[in-house]
This record gives C-alpha cells, structure tokens and sequence, in this order.
C-alpha cells in the first residue's frame, strides 16, 4: 500500500512539472480591469435572474445519485479544445474504448442540467475564481476551460508564478493557483528529503496574497496528505505521517493535518475578507478518490471500462474520512463567518460520483500510445487524475447549480 501510495502521488508533482512546461508565459497587459467589482453586487443580479430560466431546483442534493448512459457525449474533444494537458488527453493517446464519454449524472432527488457555458460565463461576469489546490484542481479547471471556450477563448497570462484567464467577454478571470497543501509547506521530490515539509497553521502566501482580488474561492486538496510527512505547528513538529525520519516518533496520521490545514485556510480567507466590505463566496470541493486496483507490486492499474453501478461501491475508508473531514470543517467554518455579511460558505461534494467512476482516470493512456509495441515490463498508471473529456466534466455541472443558487 505504501508503495501504491508512492507512485500515484508522485503523479502531481509530474503533471504539474509538465505543466510548467506546457503553458507558456504571456506577459500581463494593461487593457485587463485593476479592480474587479465585489462578489455581492446589487446591480446584476436582477437582471440576470429575468434573462436565465429558473431550471434548476434549488434543494437538490446532487451528490447523491447514480450515473445513466446518455447517446450525446462531451461538449468538446482535443480538436475543439487545443489546450487538453497531455496526460489526461486519453482519446488523443490511444485510448480504445470511448463508451467512458456517455454516461450522465442523475442525481436521486433532481435533474443536473447539461452544462451551458454561457450561463456559467454570465454568473462569472465582472468577478474573478480562484482554483486553489493540488494538480486534480487544475484538472478540474481545464475541463471548465475546454466547456467555457467553445463559446468564448481566453487569453492566458501569467501572474506572479500562477495562471490566470481572462475572457474579455465577460470581464471575467479563472485562475489556478498550485497549493496542494492549501497551506505552507515543500513538498516531497525525487532528489531532496522524501517527505512533505507541512506548516499547518500558516497559510501559503501563494495564493493567499492575491486574495483581496478573488471574488470566489474554489478549494480543493487531500492526496498529498496521504504520503510521507512531517507537520510543525507554531513551528514546532507536531508529528509525522508515516514515520518519514526515524526522529520522528509521534505518528498522527493524516486526519488531524487535513483537518488543520483546511481551518487555516477557511480562517484566513474569513480573517483578511470578512467584514472589509469584500464580500466572497468560497466553495470546498471534497476529496477525489482515486482508483487503482491490485497491489503496486503486481502494477497498479485501473482499467474498467464502466462506471460503478448501485450497490456495488460504497464510500468507505480514506476516502469517507477525508470527505466527513472537509465537511465538518466547513460546518465551523461557517459557524464562524456566520456574522458576516457576504461570507457565503457551501461544499462541492463530489466524492461520491467519481469514486463511481473508475472508468474515468486516465490509466496507463497518461502516455501515447503505451502499448504501440507490446505490453511494456512497467507501465506507469494514472488513476488520480481524469480524461479530458470525462467524468470532471460533471463537476463543473454541480457548481454552476449552486452558483446559480448563491447568486440569488
Ligand atoms: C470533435 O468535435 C467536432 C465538433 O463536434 C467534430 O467535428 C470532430 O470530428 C471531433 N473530433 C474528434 C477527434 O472526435
Ligand atoms: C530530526 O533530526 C534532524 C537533525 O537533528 C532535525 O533537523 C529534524 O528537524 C528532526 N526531525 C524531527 C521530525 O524531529
């Protein structure tokens, strides 16, 4: 399990090296609004609500609910979208069977509208969202790039070391900021120490710094709390997540570090926009699980080829833990901004539908064509991240559901 646990979470750091790469600088222009109007306008609203179709029902729990097949696939490919990040481009690296593009979630109590662009492209006018978090959050935010774009393309700059696009159209900005932690800390590399360096009472500047500017804040984290760690707290070390350094005695596992670093970061946003008459709507995605199965050592693979159907997954273990974990943290947090006047708190649960989706990773297709001669004595799998376009798609679905609900 250790072993597992090291390969897959090596993923991130890769991808995110990639990334790097991948994404070319641009420099920022002066044609881009200084300042972006509050979060809680009084002026757009209004008009927003007579022009959008009340479609929506406004109590649903979507994260309940299970995935149907559905004949219309994804709104876009890797011809319609130029920008799918190579790893999780499965169709364009080979990958055989397409019928992972045709499912839908149907929720048990509701029905989650097919994406529209342009409505989430309206609710976004005037503000700029944040993606605070791991590479599964930037996977997240592509998908939403790949569905935003086939109505309207942005242009990507470069701020400060993170990466924002502006559509011009909307006078609206999305932007990622890489911090797996949510808070300070190293993570672990190849050639350096082999585990985290975690800091969980304070909280990662990187993003933390732009915030006076972030009209929302999507959150989202957990995979790089499960390998090798060391956390301090007011500088000192609190404990260790398996035993890292042999000086490292107290073993306290991932829960509490989890539960830590996402009150500093829900802290910190209520501490520096609360109650400065800057309103902000911070949204907590919970934990996606991953999915490989057998033993590493037998090489850890997921190669279904369908979505889990009723009954035959439960949310249990790690996966359960880290979700009840974000969720008790978000109830106090919210007893704590409750005072606040524009301080809007809600969670992303989308735990449940992709734990179902074991067909949605990208396996063994991060790569091109990994079999083109032969099956290979190891074949690196990715079943952290999600195929662009694929189950992630659907998150996007759920959020605009409840920004249309917070906009009200
Ligand atoms: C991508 O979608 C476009 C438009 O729907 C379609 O014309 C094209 O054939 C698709 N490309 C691939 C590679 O599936
Ligand atoms: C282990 O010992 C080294 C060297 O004395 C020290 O730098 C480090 O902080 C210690 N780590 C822990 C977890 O106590």
């Amino acid at each position: 399990m250790k072993l597992l646990l090291s390969v897959s979470y090596a993923l991130p750091l890769i991808a995110l090296l990639c990334f790097c790469v991948y994404f070319y600088s641009l420099t920022f222009t002066s044609s881009q609004p200084s300042h972006l109007p509050e979060f809680v306008s009084t002026t757009n609203h209004s008009s927003l609500s007579a022009s959008t179709p009340p479609v929506y029902e406004k109590l649903c729990d979507y994260s309940d609910g299970k995935w149907v097949p559905t004949k219309r696939g994804p709104l876009y490919n890797s011809s319609t979208c130029a920008k799918i990040y190579k790893n999780q481009n499965c169709v364009s690296n080979g990958r055989p069977d397409t019928g992972f593009l045709y499912w839908r979630w149907k929720p048990s109590e509701c029905h989650l509208p097919r994406f529209d662009p342009n409505t989430f492209l309206q609710l976004i006018s005037n503000k700029h969202v944040a993606f605070v978090g791991d590479s599964v959050s930037r996977n997240h935010l592509e998908s939403l790039l790949c569905m935003l774009s086939t109505v309207s393309k942005p242009k990507r700059v470069r701020h400060q070391g993170s990466r924002w696009w502006l559509f011009r159209s909307h006078n609206a900005i999305l932007s990622y900021y890489w911090s797996p932690f949510l808070v300070e800390g190293v993570q672990r590399k190849t050639r350096g120490p082999p585990y985290n360096t975690v800091h969980l009472d304070r909280v990662n500047m990187r993003w933390a710094r732009d915030m006076d500017q972030m009209d929302m804040i999507v959150l989202s984290f957990g995979h790089w709390f499960l390998v090798p760690s060391v956390f301090y707290e007011g500088g000192k070390v609190l404990g260790c997540m398996s035993h890292p350094v042999s000086n490292c005695t107290v073993e306290i596992g991932f829960d509490n570090p989890i539960r830590r670093a996402l009150r500093t970061a829900l802290n910190s946003i209520i501490e520096r926009k609360v109650g400065k008459g800057n309103g902000v709507h911070v949204i907590v995605r919970t934990y996606s699980p991953s999915h490989f199965e057998g033993s590493w050592d037998k090489g850890g693979t997921c190669s279904k080829t369908k979505p889990y159907g009723i009954g035959e997954r439960q949310l249990e273990g790690e996966d359960a833990q880290i979700r009840r974990i974000e969720m008790e943290e978000v109830e106090n947090a919210k007893a704590r901004g409750k005072q606040s006047r524009g301080f809007m708190l809600e969670v992303l649960d989308v735990t449940k539908l992709a734990l179902l989706r074991p067909d949605g990773h990208p396996g063994a297709y991060m790569n091109p064509f990994p079999f083109a001669n032969g099956v290979p004595k190891v074949v690196q799998n990715d079943c952290v991240h999600w195929c662009l376009p694929g189950p992630v798609d659907t998150w996007s679905e759920v959020l605009v559901q409840m920004m249309k609900t917070m906009a009200e």
